[in-house]
């Protein structure tokens, strides 16, 4: 179906955005019937199980927000496949973890062996909640969810702490406004420089740790926040939460969103410096796909739909992140696990989740169908050694890794729906 669709949309999709899907990219269809992409992604879930610590909750080889991670893809394996599989692992797990960290905030130990917490991780865990709650029903985790965000909201700017220039959990001074903003010293003897943008508030963003003394509030704290906002929203019809998606989807889109509609990273509350420029990370644009459609879904706004596609689009063509034959690059790791190996499962999840919000979009569906075959390809290609899979999705194939099998699960999920 989505094969004559493509072929469609090729000559017929150049309305507000050109949504069309580049020629340039490899193998943009599948043949494989729905039951076996089913197998083939629950045989990806079951070579990462196996490496499950019925202690911790975390999977050997993972840090504590990849392991939340291998849980999201569990629950929506059982969500989109219409099983019961995962569901003893995710639920069992997702409250064993919450016991053993109150607001699956873990102390953990950092590269400097200082002991930090980080509110993105305490929400990827909360995420992982909501998908079981999606796809099992289990009120428990819906409360876990609630948990966390009534926690993280502790370190949200309000509109409040941006007029008074302080925040109730930060010992330091907090810039109101930033973007175009620099705050001169007083020493210097001038006014404050406002710059050449219009100022914008700094009220909606999200500090991305606990500790009094961070300054740092950044797109996936915030990206999370939005998307666990909005997805609370839509579960319980409570206004407060959709306020609170509102308020940081405003702060992304007036502060971290480059020329080119890519998600940047930080910001500093104290000061209004940024991440450097080249800080450009698949993760913090898919989660931020993510929240806005859940967004747009609950409040019905098309701004928030029209700023989603034009990001999307972006997402999926830029070559910061992927050659012209569209295979994802960032987070080819062959011999140790970091951080950016596991950014591009969260794209996927955050492209699936457009798609399943935008029945109406056809060009957009065929955008992402399009894209999610080309990853699915190479994965099975290049980079499958039987149901374990290279970081490296252009391969070449390589016996198992925690980190690579993370990176690949999302992506075998997401194809049950988007192929
Ligand atoms: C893509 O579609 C073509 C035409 O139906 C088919 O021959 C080919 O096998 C498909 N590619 C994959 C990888 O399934
Ligand atoms: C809505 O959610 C907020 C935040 O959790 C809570 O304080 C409030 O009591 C809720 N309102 C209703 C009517 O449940
Ligand atoms: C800063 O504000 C301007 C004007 O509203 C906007 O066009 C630009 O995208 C913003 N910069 C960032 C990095 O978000
Ligand atoms: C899609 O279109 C149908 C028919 O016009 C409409 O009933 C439905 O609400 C639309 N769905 C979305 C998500 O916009
Ligand atoms: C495939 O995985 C097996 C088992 O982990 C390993 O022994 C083998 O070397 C791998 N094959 C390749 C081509 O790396």
């Amino acid at each position: 179906m989505f094969f004559t669709f493509a072929l469609i949309s090729l000559v017929s999709s150049a309305v507000a955005q050109d949504l069309g899907v580049p020629l340039s990219w490899r193998e943009l269809n599948n043949s494989r019937p729905l039951a076996e992409r089913i197998t083939i992604a629950q045989g990806a879930i079951n070579e990462m199980t196996a490496q499950l610590d019925a202690s911790t909750g975390e999977f050997n080889g993972l840090g504590y927000w990849q392991s939340g991670n291998v849980f999201s893809v569990l629950a929506n394996q059982d969500h989109l496949a219409g099983t019961t599989t995962n569901q003893a692992l995710v639920q069992n797990n997702l409250k064993l973890v919450f016991g053993l960290w109150p607001h699956y905030d873990q102390f953990g130990v950092s590269h400097y062996l200082r002991c930090v917490r980080y509110n993105d991780d305490a929400m990827w865990w909360a995420q992982a909640a909501l998908y079981g709650y999606r796809a099992h029903g289990d009120a428990q985790l819906l409360a876990n969810a609630l948990d966390v965000w009534t926690h993280v909201t502790g370190y949200v700017i309000t509109p409040a702490d941006a007029a008074a220039g302080n925040q109730p959990n930060k010992d330091f001074a907090i810039e109101s406004t930033c973007n175009g903003t620099r705050r001169q010293l007083p020493s210097l003897g001038r006014a404050p420089d406002r710059g050449l943008n219009p100022v914008a508030t700094m009220a909606g963003g999200v500090f991305w740790r606990p500790t009094t003394d961070d300054t740092s509030v950044n797109s996936i704290t915030t990206g999370l926040y939005i998307t666990l906002s909005a997805f609370l929203a839509e579960y319980t019809g409570n206004a407060t939460y959709t306020n609170a998606a509102i308020l940081s989807a405003n702060w992304i889109k007036s502060h971290n969103i480059n020329a080119d509609d890519l998600v940047l990273d930080t910001v500093d509350a104290a000061d209004c410096t940024t991440s450097p420029a080249t800080w450009l990370f698949t993760y913090n644009t898919g989660k931020y796909i993510e929240g806005l459609s859940v967004l747009a879904a609950v409040t019905g706004d098309s701004q928030w739909s029209t700023l989603m596609i034009n990001i999307l689009n972006a997402g999926v063509k830029t070559t910061v992140w992927q050659g012209t034959n569209g295979v994802i690059t960032e987070g080819a790791s062959p011999t140790s696990d970091n951080d950016g190996v596991g950014f591009k499962a969260v794209f996927i999840r955050g492209l699936h989740e457009a798609f399943t919000r935008s029945p109406n979009n056809s060009a957009l569906q065929i955008l992402i169908h399009s894209y999610g075959d080309v990853q699915y390809n190479a994965l099975l290609e290049l980079a499958a050694n039987g149901s374990t899979y290279s970081s490296s999705w252009l391969g070449p194939p390589q016996a198992f890794t925690s980190w690579g099998q993370l990176a690949a699960l999302d992506v075998l999920t997401s194809n049950i729906d988007t192929n």
